[in-house]
């Protein structure tokens, strides 16, 4: 893990005292593979039929081509891509393609955590959601990090949690409009929090970029796409999937619910970690601020978000579990995929030359 990206490889930091923020994309990722070689040269041109994708024969949900090419098409509905015409964003083969790639995203998670359940009580969700809160978790990727990470290692995990964390929070704000009552309020409470009570340098994300910067690594929105294996993307895509699509209101709900619900003991962890290796508090803020921050808010998502929601439609008590079954999936493959590359010595990087995996 010594030739991945060490600090001052990509600083762009502009100075001690001078606020970082994550910006604008600004640099297309290159294609890994049949999906996103067919979407990258369709963008390259204005809007228009880009015909079918090639058909996947990987596992979508984890395949590194297919998590950017999804990751592709999900970006032109955030910050847009650089030389790309907005208007691909509604083109309809897009939209269609990537429903296709969707489709086959949201089967994956049916085969991994199983059917939606159906039937639950709201003491049924509540008491589903705090037992996987609770639940031992022996591959604990915080655990090994507060006790073990290397310099290099903490600067691994800033890089691959820069695809959802300088986005932080935004997959969950499209929920607000298809919330009622306490739920959004609720969901409101959170996600003040999570943009800073309105002030600019408390925004999660920035304070994200801040770490970023603290290690001396490449702070800008997108910057280190190439290197993010899809196991990574997915972690991204699929807050993505449930925030995009009014029909998965309730599974972004348990999404955001276990999140918040499995934050203050890791977000610790990262402080310590960093602390140990001799970063100072601008490095460790964001974590910090995790610690005191979800502290209230996994007690408003659970006891006002996800109640609030069942009292308004119970029927998507078993959406809600979907959510964080789905989240917990594939955050363990995520983790599972980092401890396995540093057992055996290698990055859990891909390959900034080519993109490609290193096994
Ligand atoms: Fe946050
Ligand atoms: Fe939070």
């Amino acid at each position: 893990v010594t030739d991945v990206l060490m600090p001052g490889e990509a600083s762009s930091r502009p100075s001690p005292s001078a606020p970082i923020r994550p910006g604008l994309p600004s640099s297309l990722p290159a294609p890994r593979g049949p999906l996103t070689e067919h979407l990258l040269c369709h963008f390259a041109r204005p809007p228009h039929d880009l015909g079918s994708l090639p058909i996947c024969d990987a596992d979508v949900l984890f395949d590194d081509d297919a998590g950017l090419a999804l990751h592709l098409c999900y970006e032109l509905c955030y910050l847009g891509l650089p030389f790309v015409e907005e208007h691909w964003e509604t083109e309809p083969s897009l939209v269609r393609e990537r429903t296709r790639l969707e489709r086959a995203f949201e089967q994956r998670l049916l085969d991994i955590v199983g059917p939606i359940p159906i039937g639950l009580s709201v003491a049924d969700v509540r008491d589903t959601l705090i037992q996987m809160a609770s639940a031992p978790n022996p591959r604990s990727l915080s655990v090994y990090m507060e006790q073990h990470g290397t310099f290099e290692q903490i600067c691994e995990f800033a890089i691959h949690r820069s695809a959802y964390q300088l986005k932080e929070a935004d997959p969950h704000t499209w929920a607000i409009p298809r919330l009622t009552g306490r739920a959004k309020a609720a969901l409101v409470e959170i996600q003040r929090g999570e943009y800073g009570d309105g002030a600019v340098g408390a925004v999660h994300a920035n304070l994200f970029a801040e770490v970023l910067a603290e290690l001396g690594l490449d702070h800008r929105y997108g910057a280190y796409i190439d290197r993010l294996p899809g196991v990574t993307l997915a972690t991204e895509n699929l807050a993505t999937l449930f925030g995009l699509h009014r029909r998965w209101r309730g599974a972004l709900v348990g999404h955001l619910a276990l999140f918040e619900m499995c934050s203050v003991g890791p977000m610790g962890r990262y402080a310590a970690a960093l602390r140990r290796l001799g970063m100072g508090h601008r490095a460790t803020r964001f974590y910090d601020e995790h610690v005191v921050a979800d502290e209230h808010h996994q007690v408003v998502a659970l006891n006002e978000m996800v109640v609030g929601l069942l009292e308004d439609e119970p029927i998507l008590g078993g959406e809600v579990v979907f959510g964080a079954r789905a989240l917990d999936a594939v955050e363990r493959a995520f983790a599972d995929h980092l401890l396995d590359a540093w057992t055996d010595g290698r990055s859990s990087l891909l390959l900034q030359e080519t993109g490609t995996a290193r096994r």
